[in-house]
């Protein structure tokens, strides 16, 4: 893959207050980004100063190949933009406002229509197009808002916390037509206070907290930063101590199980696994062959929201995110 931005030493203050603090990452081409972050972590200030909306104390920006300060308009072409806060004119139909902002990018007569009737209905909003702005539902007008950012068919899609306060269905939708966009070819930096979402789309993520980078990388990655384990359950039927004994011995052998153990007096087994184990064939064998028979399995892996507390030392916010 290549690198489809680099961001180095990235600076910016506001008085005596630094929200980014000489930040370092790269995004690949055509991958879906995952920002996260707590609330005030320097999020939207970092994608406003990728979109040219802001200007960096110090530090370099490539987007595409381009400088960010020798290049602003040609990445500004590329860029599109949906902003943390509902950015379109209320006044105006939906329809109004996707035409205007795709014409700001020089977008004209049939290629402008077609790709507003594109954007529009990728968010679903085909039905609405003649509806104020302002009259749609909190969903739809998170859909519409990022119909706006994309009718111009950016390279680069830019999306600050677009499901911030909308419906499942709503959410569900967007969580698609992000999807969508990366399989056309797109690159998404996606970023969210919202640990599922990262979790469900991105294709790695970066860990962003006081304006500093964390930690870096796909989701197995940034788990293995804290641990290397995960824990296999495996309840059974009733089983005689000597049976138990004998099949804890041999589990204990199986490639990529570090350590095997019964909870207590209970028919329950503990298999410590790799991060990466999958295969639970052996296991099953293995316990089919000493004759006990199996009643559930279970994997506990290590969640992310708890990678995020070990390497930040602080928690996501989560108040702030009023998901239906
Ligand atoms: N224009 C501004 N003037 C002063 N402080 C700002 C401004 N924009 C953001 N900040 C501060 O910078 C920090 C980072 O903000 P922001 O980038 O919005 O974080 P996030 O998007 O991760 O919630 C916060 O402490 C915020 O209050
Ligand atoms: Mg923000």
């Amino acid at each position: 893959m290549n690198e489809f931005i680099t961001v180095n030493n990235l600076t910016k203050r506001f008085g005596e207050l630094t929200a980014v603090d000489n930040l370092s990452f790269n995004v690949e081409e055509g991958e879906i980004f995952g920002f996260l972050g707590p609330n005030g972590a320097g999020k939207t200030t970092t994608l406003n100063i990728l979109s040219t909306l802001l200007e960096a104390d110090s530090g370099e920006v490539t987007v595409d190949g381009l400088d960010l300060k020798k290049n602003e308009r040609e990445i500004k072409s590329i860029i599109g933009l949906v902003p943390q806060e509902i950015a379109f004119y209320k006044n105006l139909t939906a329809r109004e406002n996707v035409t205007f902002f795709a014409s700001l990018y020089g977008l004209k007569g049939k290629v402008l229509k077609e790709a507003v009737d594109e954007a529009l209905s990728f968010v679903g909003l085909e039905g609405e197009t003649k509806k104020r702005s302002g009259k749609l539902s909190g969903g739809m007008q998170r859909r519409l808002n990022i119909a706006c950012g994309i009718a111009h068919k950016p390279k680069l899609i830019v999306m600050d916390e677009p499901t911030v306060g909308v419906d499942a269905k709503s959410r569900e939708l967007i969580m698609h037509s992000i999807r969508t966009l990366r399989d056309g070819g797109a690159t998404i930096i996606y970023t969210s206070h919202y640990m599922p979402e990262v979790q469900e789309i991105c294709d790695r993520i970066a860990i962003i907290s006081s304006g500093r980078l964390a930690a870096i990388g796909t989701e197995t990655e940034l788990l293995s930063y804290v641990t290397n384990h995960k824990t296999v359950v495996i309840e059974t039927e009733n089983t005689d101590e000597e049976i138990f004994s004998k099949a804890l011995r041999i589990l204990g052998t199986i490639p990529g199980v570090s350590h095997s153990s019964r909870q207590g007096n209970e028919n329950i087994i503990d298999l410590d696994v790799d991060l990466t184990f999958s295969n639970i064939t052996p296991i099953l064998g293995t316990l089919l062959d000493c004759g006990i028979s199996v009643r559930s399995i279970d994997s506990e892996a290590p969640n992310l929201e708890t990678t995020f507390l070990a390497l930040t030392g602080s928690e996501l916010n989560k108040e702030e995110t009023p998901h239906v």
